[in-house]
């Protein structure tokens, strides 16, 4: 399936039952072919325990399926009912401040919880019972958002008691959880395991294995009641694919291990939503107020599609103003039609929109829909008008595999923020800027995890891999690519110890370097680093000093350790020993890429180039038209060579 298909998000609950026929009408003549529905129902469908009211969604699901639609039905345990909370009210999760966060919302739920886990996995069968065989259900969501308001991380007393087992299983004795925590240290020492407590609120800062296993632990209880709800639904739900909408920016489980349990990943695309809240710089979020970053889609969707093998829908696409940001500003006319384009160009093979009709009660009126409340069709609508039409225009086109990969690592994320040794360090802003430097030089990227096959690629870029275990060196070493190594790199054991041979530890032989000291710089300190052709640029933040016998293209203009090497070269590495913005990982990321003879077109600031099979993609998220590089073998199926504000442009070689 290349085909581009279209999706809607739907509450018929929400809505009287005499706008269900027409809604599902409307549905099909805007040409969309899914619709998913039910992952908040639960407390309709079951209001008291056992009983059961199906019947308004046997009704939807018909009327759904007689218009042609085909159902995606979701798993209703991202809001489980009151009269379960007043059973148990210790499935309820509890914030790093030691309070517990109450009914009246949503995603109140701990994932440490066992008494949840089995009750998610009763209703899970009861509506895969109902439903898992019903010709009109195409596939299933589980949940909703696993990461959305920040419930990954709870300090309850289930998760402290499921910690402790979860560590008795992990290291066998209490004194190898010594020896691995290194508690000795500040006379730390546990005599069992029913000792440990939970690392928050704390005089100081915690153990950091302690804080990096529970960051582990509590991502294995994301992907185990991920899977229990899986193995439910392969069993009574045979054949249908399943998904869940992963978020933008959300690092807090491994994700690359929740994918590898789904058959679609899924992902929520919120480009406005999400840019005021993000690391951008002021300047940016000022020029891409009204469009979003030029690299949110395309980094999303590349990483999501990479976990899934290839296969990712947009499963929420943002159609207007949101209502949860800071700000909520409406995107400029043309920019829904932009984003799910370029979801489709990074490889999406469907994108649904958030939400069918705006909701006229409750938290989220001010959030825009497809339709305004009184369904009158609001600028989405219009806009997704002309994408089913376009697509009409396109041939068959799976993305392809690329050349150059991005590692992104979540424990590495994990130990950074355990121990930053420079209060900003930029962790995660590291790899959406290296993403965006390279994407700038119009080259595609797939995202590998460290439990990736990493053969076939060219070039492997390792923006922040703190964390570097042998069995990933190995891979690394026997890819055969190119590497592109940022700081901090294999500093830290997998048991968040400083290697025996120092940074970068595990990498010591493929960069040639070892790093002797770390120091992290202020703002007001701005350094140079100056290239052996004369070229200096500014940089501050992280430093290192390190050694090599390896040859040093760049050096540290500094009062401290002047001259000390600051990128080096190996044969199949260039290692960095800090962390380049700007231009200066401008000029990095191109002397890599031609290093590693990585074909390049550069792209103006608002313009990104993208392609998928035969097809190319353009999208300018400027105010102003640009012309397109051409070499005449362009045949466009959409727009042409020059491309307006705002606008998509799409070709196919001849
Ligand atoms: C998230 C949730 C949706 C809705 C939207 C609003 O993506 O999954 O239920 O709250 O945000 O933008």
């Amino acid at each position: 399936m290349n085909r581009l298909e279209l999706g809607v998000c739907y509450y018929p609950e929400q809505w009287d039952r005499s706008l269900w026929r027409e809604d599902a009408q409307r549905m099909a003549e805007m040409g969309l072919d899914w619709v998913r529905i039910a992952e908040f129902t639960w407390g309709l469908i079951e209001p008291e325990r056992g009983v059961f009211h199906w019947d308004w969604l046997d009704e939807v699901i018909d009327i759904l399926g007689e218009a042609g639609l085909r159902v995606m039905m979701s798993t209703p345990t991202a809001a489980p009912p009151k009269w379960l909370i007043d059973k148990h009210p210790e499935i309820l999760p509890v914030g790093p401040d030691g309070r517990v966060r109450g009914f009246g919302s949503r995603r109140h739920y701990c994932f440490s919880s066992d008494v949840y886990l089995a009750e998610a996995c009763r209703i899970a069968t009861e509506y895969a019972r109902r439903y898992g065989q019903n010709p009109y259900v195409h596939a299933w969501q589980i949940d909703n958002e696993y990461n959305d308001h920040d419930t990954v991380l709870s300090y309850s007393k289930t998760a402290r008691d499921g910690f402790r087992r979860w560590l008795s299983d992990c290291y066998g004795s209490i004194e190898v959880l010594n020896d691995t925590w290194g508690t000795v240290f500040w006379g730390s020492l546990y005599s069992s395991f029913d000792q440990i407590e939970l690392p928050n609120e704390l005089v100081a800062s915690p153990n950091p294995t302690h804080a990096l296993d529970f960051a582990r632990f509590s991502s294995d209880r994301v992907r185990l009641f991920n899977r229990a709800q899986v193995n439910v639904l392969r069993q009574y739900s045979p054949g249908r694919d399943i998904t869940h909408n992963f978020m933008a920016g959300s690092f807090e489980f491994d994700h690359h291990a929740v994918a590898a349990d789904l058959d679609i990943v899924g992902f929520d695309s919120y480009p406005l939503g999400n840019l005021l809240g993000s690391t951008l710089s002021e300047d940016e979020k000022r020029r891409y107020l009204r469009t979003g970053a030029p690299d949110y889609q395309g980094f999303h969707c590349d990483l999501y599609r990479s976990q899934g093998k290839g296969r990712m829908w947009v499963l929420e696409q943002q159609p207007g103003p949101v209502d949860w940001a800071e700000k909520n500003p409406s995107p400029v006319d043309g920019m829904v039609r932009l984003w799910t384009w370029a979801a489709y160009a990074h490889g999406a093979q469907a994108v649904m929109f958030f939400r069918w009709r705006q909701a006229r009660f409750a938290q989220e009126q001010y959030h825009t829909a497809l339709l305004r409340s009184d369904g009158s069709p609001d600028q989405a609508a219009v806009e997704l008008a002309q994408v089913a039409a376009e697509r009409e225009n396109l041939p068959d086109a799976p993305r392809e595999r690329a050349h150059v990969a991005i590692l992104l690592d979540y424990e590495s994320i994990w130990a950074a923020d355990i121990l930053p040794h420079d209060d900003t360090f930029p962790n995660a802003r590291i790899i959406r800027e290296w993403y965006a430097g390279l994407r700038t030089f119009g080259v595609d990227l797939d995202f590998v995890g460290p439990q990736d096959d990493l053969n076939e690629y060219i070039l492997i870029v390792i923006p922040q891999s703190m964390i570097v275990s042998s069995e990933l060196a190995a891979k690394l070493r026997g890819s055969g690519a190119k590497l592109l190594i940022g700081a901090r790199a294999g500093s830290k054991t997998p048991d968040m110890h400083t290697p025996l041979n120092l940074a970068p530890g595990e990498l010591a032989d493929l960069t040639g370097v070892t790093v002797r000291r770390a120091e992290s710089l202020p703002e007001l300190a701005q350094e140079t680093v100056r290239f052996q052709d004369g070229a200096t640029y500014d940089f501050t933040g992280w430093r290192e000093i390190i050694e090599t016998n390896e040859t040093v293209v760049a050096s540290f203009c500094s009062a401290y350790r002047d001259g000390s090497p600051a990128i080096v070269r190996s044969d199949r590495a260039i290692y960095l020993a800090m962390i380049p913005r700007g231009p200066l990982l401008h000029t990095i990321l191109s002397d890599a890429l031609s290093w590693a003879n990585i074909p390049v077109t550069d792209c103006e600031p608002d313009l990104r180039i993208t392609r998928r099979g035969g097809l190319g993609f353009a999208f300018n998220f400027g105010a102003t038209g640009l012309s397109l590089p051409s070499d005449g073998t362009q045949g466009y199926l959409v727009g042409g060579s020059e491309i307006p504000p705002y606008g998509v442009s799409i070709w196919q070689d001849r």
